[in-house]
């Protein structure tokens, strides 16, 4: 089959916050191609149920956001990025309600909630808890209203085209068709990798694709031992780890063991709303001791009408497995949510390859630190999202970008599609989510590392096998991923933010360090 060609100023992979933002900036500086894996809408971003944090209530300050959001962290903030994203997050959320996003209000004024290691009420939400789809809504709104903005949906990047040490594109799946996508400048938006989890709040699209395409390329990839598993999630045989955000406990539900004992400790006073490794470990904690599979997050103090006015649709899916969290506790327990580490990046979205950008989940800012603090993942990709698509904008008018004699030359670049694989894909993606969540989880240690490891060192032949469908495509990308968090959290020898080890309860000797990942070289520390 040879492949056919497209050719545009800018190639933007992913349509979540990030990778829409970034579009919408580089609209008015040339072509721009939006490319999502499924429909237009299947993303992170439109799950997203809590809200978006910003320092914008009358008791906040842009100075208390930055504090707040380093201490979560747990010192491997990178200072400059917290600064932008607190100081720049404002204004993109204002510009955001001028392009008509509706958030929450009481009365006239905007209304804000808490969640946890958040020392204020700053959380931005819309109908309740459909945050993350409102602001899908308004960018994809946003972005339609752009001549120069298209978009191919289920377009499947397999693989960036290189031009030496330069990115000048990306290999597509359509359907059955390869297509070669070349652009002056790409900005990668593919989000997070939670799908390497058995238990995971995130959609099926969240297989780390991103990363593995980054680091296949020779980009820096950083920080990848730092998970963050969020600690309620729906608990019931019949049901996926369905997400019971956070802000209900900033509302008031509690976490109660299977005797209906409360068991949080007073962390710093603030028992249900610590920071969500000290919530997760002491639900899994809780659970070893009771020998269960769950705890429970009870709400049924609260005013009925005002859970299901305030969240509804928690409220709604729930009921849906015949749980009313109106009357009775939610079984819970954690799973997956968040990766802090990604492709590394500076504050301006740069990566460590030329004319490849990065933002959102997918990227490594630092900004996160070892620990996200919640809501703050909305805002990372509006502020890192406008800030990449700028760069690459300046980036093309400065550089060498010609791409014209490159596209015509290479129409035979990808091949025909081999035959099927010879091993079985489901079972081998069914079992690495097991072993990742049992070995590779909340707690870890040297020998639950080290086999998992092995397990995967095992499946590195899969990686030299010829791939035919986006399924066999990105199990690949998830061994890739999957091998990067397990070594990385081998290598950090001690427990820092989401990242345990019951070997190495304290921060270890380098711990203000970061883990730096680059193919064909060893781990290593870097600043
Ligand atoms: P996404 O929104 O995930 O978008 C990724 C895009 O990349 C998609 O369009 C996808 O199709 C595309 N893509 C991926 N791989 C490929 C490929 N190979 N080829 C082509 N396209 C590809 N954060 C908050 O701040 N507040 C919250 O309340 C909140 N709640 C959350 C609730 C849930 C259930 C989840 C899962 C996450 C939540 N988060 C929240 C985190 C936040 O939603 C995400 O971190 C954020 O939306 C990520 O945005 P993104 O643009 O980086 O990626
Ligand atoms: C939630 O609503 O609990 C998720 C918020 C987040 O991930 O930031």
């Amino acid at each position: 089959m040879t492949p056919s060609v497209r050719t545009v100023d800018f190639l933007v992979i992913g349509g979540g916050v990030a990778g829409l933002r970034a579009a919408i900036e580089l609209a008015s500086k040339g072509s721009v191609l939006v490319l999502t894996k499924d429909k237009q809408t299947e993303s992170s971003t439109e799950y997203a149920q809590g809200g978006v944090a910003v320092a914008l209530s009358d008791e906040d300050e842009v100075g208390i956001h930055y504090e707040d959001t380093i201490k979560a962290g747990d010192g491997l903030c990178r200072e400059s990025a917290v600064k932008i994203l607190v100081e720049e997050g404002p204004g993109l959320i204002l510009e955001l309600i001028s392009w008509g996003a509706e958030f929450d209000r009481e009365g006239s004024k905007l209304s804000f909630t808490r969640e946890a290691a958040h020392s204020r009420k700053r959380i931005l939400h819309s109908r309740g808890d459909a945050t993350g789809k409102e602001i899908e809504r308004v960018l994809i709104h946003k972005a339609r209203t752009s001549p120069s903005i298209s978009r191919y949906d289920f377009a499947f990047t397999l693989d960036l085209i290189m031009d030496d040490d330069r990115c000048i594109g990306a290999t597509v799946l359509r359907g059955d068709s390869v297509i070669n996508i070349f652009a002056k400048a790409v900005v990668l938006a593919t989000g997070g990798a939670g799908q390497v989890y058995s238990r995971t709040t995130n959609p099926m699209i969240a297989t780390g694709d991103g990363i593995a395409i980054a680091y296949r390329a020779g980009a820096l990839i950083t920080d990848m031992e730092f998970i963050q598993f969020h600690p309620t999630t729906l608990y019931s045989p019949a049901a996926p780890p369905f997400l019971l955000s956070e802000a209900m406990r900033g509302e008031g539900a509690v976490l109660k063991n299977l005797s209906g004992e409360r068991f949080m400790p007073q962390y710093h006073d603030m028992a249900e709303l610590a920071p969500r490794d000290a919530v997760s470990r002491a639900i899994v904690s809780e659970i070893v001791k009771t020998d269960s599979k769950h705890v429970y997050l009870d709400l049924t103090h609260l005013d009925g009408d005002f859970i299901k006015k305030r969240f509804p649709v928690i409220y709604a899916t729930c009921l849906q497995y015949d749980i009313d969290i109106t009357e009775e506790p939610v079984p819970v327990s954690p799973a997956a949510h968040y990766i802090m580490g990604g492709v590394c990046t500076n504050i301006e979205g740069e990566t460590s390859i030329k004319g490849l950008f990065a933002a959102g989940e997918v990227a490594c800012t630092g900004v996160h630190g070892a620990n996200r603090l919640a809501s703050n993942s909305l805002l990372e990709g509006l502020v890192f999202g406008a800030r990449a698509g700028g760069k690459a904008a300046r980036y093309i008018e400065g550089e060498k970008t010609d791409i014209a004699g490159i596209s015509a030359g290479t129409e035979d670049a990808a091949g025909a599609l081999p035959p099927a694989s010879t091993f079985d894909v489901e079972k081998t993606r069914s079992t690495m989510r097991q072993f990742m969540w049992n070995k590779v989880g909340i707690i870890r240690c040297e020998e639950s590392l080290s086999l998992a490891k092995k397990w995967l060192d095992r499946k590195q032949f899969i990686m030299e096998m010829p791939s035919r469908n986006r399924r066999e495509f990105e199990l690949k990308n998830m061994l890739t991923v999957a091998h990067l968090i397990s070594e990385s959290a081998l290598f950090r020898k001690g427990s820092v933010g989401a990242h345990f080890r019951t070997d190495f309860r304290a921060k270890g000797e380098r711990w203000q360090k970061h883990t730096a990942c680059q193919k064909g070289r060893a781990l290593k520390w870097i600043d």
